[in-house]
């Protein structure tokens, strides 16, 4: 027999949480470092997969920055694998002239938090770069070069080695912030092909994060005008 009940409303039926039923939201979250508050937008779902989110490393990487009160003003700056940038623009903000780079997919994520946290005039441009493809469209002589959890995938290892060869200038420093995952082979990197061609040392290691930062410089710095068959 048919009940006499009536339907429920549909609110009793469908929880007010919409985000149960979207594949994708987005979160604004905010971050102060060294004095700057910063408002970063997360764009969460399958389309950004893992440059979605802020990462532990590079909140890591930003910490450090400002403990060891880093100095970016007037240097040249790069950010590979950015996410959502929340690194190149804390450079940036401290005075460094920055390009923030990713695969093409986080740019708008990336473009958006900058506009939310870089006042209009400051020096930051937002770029495609991907590892071992696109690097000789960028200069060969950064001051610094950074990285935020990009050192897990064993297949872009050596792309991603070529890359900082190219950007890092011959008296540039890099910063490799990473979560040391066994199963990514992350420590391999670090032991085995960066100090090919890096000398490279452990700037600080955060053990509740498992968090590493590494500063990496080149290993052969050539005098100005030396030329090796002179
Ligand atoms: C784990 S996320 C880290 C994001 C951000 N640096 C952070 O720590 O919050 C790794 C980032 O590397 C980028 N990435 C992965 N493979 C890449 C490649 N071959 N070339 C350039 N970027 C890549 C991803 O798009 C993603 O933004």
């Amino acid at each position: 027999m048919a009940s006499s009940r009536p339907d429920p409303e549909p609110e009793s039926v469908f929880p007010r949480e919409v985000r149960l039923f979207t594949d994708s939201y987005s979160e604004s979250s905010r971050f102060c470092f060294c004095g700057h508050e910063l408002s970063i937008t997360q764009n969460f779902g399958s389309r950004l997969g893992v440059a979605a989110r802020v990462w532990d490393a590079a909140l890591s990487l930003c910490h450090f920055f400002e403990s060891q009160n880093v100095d970016f003003r007037g240097k040249t700056v790069i950010e590979l694998g950015a996410g959502t940038g929340i690194v190149g623009i804390l450079a940036a903000l401290q005075g460094g002239d920055v390009t923030i780079t990713d695969l093409p997919l986080a740019l708008e994520q990336i473009q958006d938090n900058v506009h939310a946290n870089v006042p209009s005039g400051g020096r930051v441009k937002v770029c495609a770069l991907s590892w071992g493809i696109d690097q000789h469209g960028f200069p060969g002589n950064y001051d610094l070069v950074l990285g935020a959890d990009i050192v897990y995938l064993e297949p872009t290892f050596p792309l991603l080695l070529g890359t900082l060869q190219h950007l890092c200038g011959p008296h540039g420093t890099i910063y490799l912030a990473s979560k040391m995952r066994e199963e990514h082979g992350t420590e391999s990197f670090f032991q085995h092909f960066l100090p090919q061609h890096f000398q490279l040392e452990l700037a600080q290691r955060d053990e509740d994060a498992n968090v590493n930062i590494y500063r990496a410089r080149h290993r052969e710095v050539r005098p100005a005008g030396h030329h090796p068959f002179c």
